[in-house]
């Protein structure tokens, strides 16, 4: 078992990491509650989407049980889209009518649409419950679950309302991962790819020599994938709870990666996919204004094509500029990228020409013919 700390003041949490976990859950959450709290948490809500209650809910229900707690289950309907205001009303109206009160405890089980949702729905519910993550894909496991985001989308863009709410615990299983479809497991892999390039260079090289579909079948280095990727993220959100500084490193890969989801109306790329993109558009991005040498950014472009197939990039450089330019983390209308200068290592970069971000997205769709 990996126990990883997320060392933020006055409420430090643990992320822990380890195959089989679902099983042992309702034993770890209750030493865990019995540690910190007098009164009484034995009301357990949980909330998730259909596939996941269908394949996993019973085994964490029968855990949670065993450990005395009194565990309900609250559905949401699966998808982005659902990621909205109304859908944590209609949750609160729920657990309202289900009696939760300010000694229940709210537990997020899904990939990082529920952990978003329930994110929110646990700060804003009676001003605030305790919140415990359980992610089920690998994106919400080396990313969404850990650092406190929370929030939902707005017509006019995505996480547009939110707050900073952070759980008591992080349960990681890996195992859960089996029933996830192929493309979401290695969209979550970019992601840890990415943790590799901004600051562990050993994740690096694992990710750059796996096999994909092996790693399905590897527990043991998943789970170790997994690990040293929510290892950095919590290094570097400990240091860093707001974004002001250190954590914009984590958004390696998303200036771009965020514009080309939005320029195909976040239907053409998982979102994991869309960062695989950025993260070769800013390896070049990175070797043009001679941050990195031609052979770094190479083997970041390699690794993430090594990881299996990406949708095509077709959109046009200048329209992928102009999105740039108007996103809400654009300050003054300067871009600011995030640039790799050696695996492992990352800089912010704000004087980075038009002309150069032109070329990087001319290349991404070179690559994609
Ligand atoms: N809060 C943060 O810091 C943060 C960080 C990154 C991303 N996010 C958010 O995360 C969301 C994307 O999360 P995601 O990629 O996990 O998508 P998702 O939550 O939509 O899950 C993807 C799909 O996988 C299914 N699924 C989940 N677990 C499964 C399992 N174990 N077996 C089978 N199917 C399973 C889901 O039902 C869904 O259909 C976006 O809304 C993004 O904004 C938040
Ligand atoms: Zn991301």
């Amino acid at each position: 078992m990996t126990r990883v700390t997320i060392a933020l003041p006055p409420c430090p949490y643990d992320a822990v990491i380890e195959n089989g976990l679902l099983h042992r859950s309702g034993e770890i959450l209750r030493v865990l509650f019995s540690a910190i709290f007098n009164a009484k948490h034995e009301r357990l809500f949980i909330v998730t989407v259909p596939p996941v209650r269908h394949k996993w809910g019973k085994k964490l229900t029968a855990s949670l049980s065993a450990a005395g707690f009194v565990p309900k289950i609250l559905e949401m309907p699966d998808g982005e889209r659902h990621k909205k205001l109304a859908t944590v009303e209609r949750l609160s109206e729920q657990l309202s009518r289900l009696g939760a009160d300010r000694n229940s405890v709210i537990v997020a089980f899904g990939g990082g649409v529920v952990g978003d949702v329930t994110g929110l729905l646990s700060s804003l519910y009676m001003r605030g419950l305790e919140l415990v993550q359980i992610p089920t894909t690998v994106l919400a496991q080396v990313d969404a679950s850990i650092g406190g985001k929370t929030g939902v989308n707005l017509r006019a863009g995505k996480n547009l309302v939110g707050t900073f709410h952070h759980p008591r615990m992080v349960l990681i299983d890996p195992t859960v991962l089996t029933t996830l479809p192929d493309r979401e497991f290695r969209a979550g892999l970019y992601e840890a790819l990415k943790c590799g390039v901004i600051g562990k260079p050993e994740l690096f090289r694992a990710l750059e020599t796996v096999d994909a579909k092996k790693l399905r079948r590897d527990p043991a280095k998943l789970e170790w994938i997994i690990a040293e990727s929510v290892r950095l993220k919590a290094e570097v959100v400990s240091s860093d709870e707001r974004e002001n500084g250190l954590r914009r490193v984590l958004n390696l890969g998303h200036t771009i990666g965020h514009a080309l989801e939005a320029e195909t109306s976040y239907r053409h790329f998982l979102h994991g996919e869309a960062v695989a993109w950025g993260m070769i558009a800013s390896a070049r991005i990175a070797s043009a204004v001679h941050r990195i040498d031609q052979a770094g950014a190479s083997r970041i472009t390699d690794a993430v094509r090594a990881l299996g197939p990406l949708p095509k990039v077709q959109s046009r450089s200048r329209d992928i500029l102009r999105l740039l330019k108007s996103d809400k983390k654009t300050r003054n209308g300067v871009v600011h990228f995030v640039l790799p200068r050696e695996i492992g290592k990352v800089e912010i970069a704000n004087d980075v020409p038009e002309q150069v971000v032109i070329e990087a997205v001319d290349e991404l769709r070179r690559l994609s013919r």
